[in-house]
């Protein structure tokens, strides 16, 4: 086997180690591959500065999360989101089902004509045509592929319907695709890339909730809710990291919800908790890891009356590719869901604050892939998302870890991302197809929102003509009065 990837994966691996051995920073970046190197899992990895009460008691707050990151459930879109059947109608009247992928495997999901949110392979039993490519058929509820037509049932994953069948032959017994448990709670859809028969004997993902156990979707809990769903081209690593590091909001941040002025010294507390563990540097706000890929922030911007839970699922669509389920919950000027233009300025701000974060790890991801290394020195606050990057040692980014399962050894890095992604270049101008509202043309667009992009709007366009138009209407008028005079 010899992927590319193998390459960068080791430094990784190396640096962690590194970072583990029990000495210095400066020592531990003048020797790399110290002797000393604790086994990988033996010891949380603490911070350079700091001693372990610092870090809530030193105990392990990673070990008791389970390694096997196929046996989870992954939150992969809004439910509102999810294409449903429309009685009677058919081939390209027909809507199209969502494309996306999971861990690597290339996925699509649609709803049956009673509403029931399906997901299966994307894969055609027959041919291998992408099922995503097809139709969500309106007299059976059937994904309907586009080469041939073949129609396949949701639950079993059974090919029900061939077209071009002679009359009274069976449908081919092996005419069967891959089904995937699906789960929706809170207006979230989660899917389970596991075996099918463990998701029965786990218990759901848990619900978003206030630290006093309110279900913040439901509405009599006073709080509202905004919503992004984004796919970014961007290791789901680096965005978790990013989400439990407080000490960049100053900097990155700065014009949202970032200013120099509030730059502070930080301290990094952390405790474990049932799902995960969780770092505080004021008692009143917490970032928060729940395993396998999730964050929930907890940002009151006035604690005791004004509160705000952000739950952000961080879910590894491949290898270098991720979704963002973003939920933010608040219970202040709940008042601007009411007016759309206030709400939409709201949203933009939202999406700005996640492209302030996705310029600097798609740079990042950019060194890394030329072997940088993603940890070199480190201070005591990073202590949070290096816990992380222990426990991602343990699951995702072990040699046999998800990404590597089903290929067959001749896929370099590019062409595994090109599995992960395909929709977003089939997705094009000159295709045939009418427009498919769930394949966003580039990843910065919003899932579901064609042509709204997440880059920050160009300055008006009025900045940009006014002020020569201005000079030329001026000098216009200045030289017919000359020419007057
Ligand atoms: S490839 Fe899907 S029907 Fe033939
Ligand atoms: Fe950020």
């Amino acid at each position: 086997m010899t992927f590319r990837m193998h390459c960068g994966a080791d430094r990784v691996r190396q640096a962690l180690d590194n970072q583990s051995c029990g000495h210095s920073v400066q020592h531990r970046v003048a020797v790399k591959g110290c002797a000393a190197l604790p086994a990988m899992a033996s010891e949380p990895l603490l911070p350079a500065q700091g001693t372990s009460a610092e870090v809530g008691g030193g105990g392990v707050v990673y070990a008791h999360l389970p390694t096997d990151v196929r046996k989870q459930w992954y939150a992969l879109a809004f439910s509102a989101d999810i294409p449903a059947a429309k009685p009677k109608r058919v081939g390209q009247a027909a809507p199209t089902p969502m494309s996306t992928s999971l861990l690597g495997d290339p996925l699509v999901l649609w709803r049956d004509l009673q509403g029931k949110a399906h997901c299966v392979a994307d894969k055609c039993p027959h041919r291998s045509a992408p099922l995503s490519l097809g139709t969500v058929n309106g007299d059976s509820g059937h994904v309907e592929c586009i080469y041939h037509g073949w129609q396949i049932e949701g639950t079993s994953g059974h090919v029900v319907e061939i077209p071009a069948l002679q009359e009274g032959k069976p449908i081919p017994s092996n005419a069967k695709v891959q089904t995937y448990p699906v789960l929706e709670q809170d207006g979230v859809v989660y899917v389970w890339p596991g075996p099918p028969e463990a998701a029965e004997d786990t218990a759901s993902p848990p619900r978003d909730m206030t630290d006093e156990g309110t279900a913040l979707a439901d509405p009599s809990s006073g709080f509202v809710l905004s919503t992004m769903c984004l796919d970014l081209p961007i290791d789901h690593s680096l965005m978790v990291e990013n989400l439990l590091d407080p000490a960049h909001i100053p900097f990155a941040h700065e014009g949202t919800i970032g200013s120099r002025k509030k730059i502070e010294k930080m301290n990094m507390t952390i405790e474990k908790t049932a799902n995960g563990f969780r770092g505080r540097i004021k008692p009143e706000y917490y970032n928060a890891f729940e395993a396998p890929c999730n964050i929930v922030l907890h940002t009151p911007p006035k604690p005791g009356s004004w509160d705000m839970y952000q739950y952000v699922a961080c879910t590894p669509t491949a290898p270098g590719q991720m979704r963002m389920v973003y939920r933010a919950y608040r219970n202040f000027a709940t008042w601007v869901e009411k007016v759309p233009p206030l709400k939409r300025a709201f949203d933009r701000m939202s999406q700005k604050i996640v492209f302030q974060d996705y310029q600097l790890l798609l740079g990042q991801q950019l060194r890394l892939r030329e072997h940088a290394l993603p940890w070199n020195s480190t201070i005591q606050v990073d202590c949070l998302p290096l816990a992380y990057r222990k426990y991602w040692q343990r699951t995702f980014g072990k040699k046999d870890g998800p990404w590597w399962r089903g290929w067959d050894g001749k896929l370099d890095l590019e062409d595994l991302e090109k599995l992960g992604s395909f929709d977003k270049e089939f997705d094009c101008n000159g295709c045939a197809l009418p427009k498919r509202p769930h394949h966003p043309q580039n990843v910065l667009e919003v899932s579901g929102t064609p042509g709204v992009a997440l880059r920050p709007e160009p300055s008006a366009a009025w900045k940009v003509w006014g002020p020569p138009l201005a000079a030329a209407v001026l000098a216009t008028l200045c030289t017919s009065k000359l020419m007057r005079a």
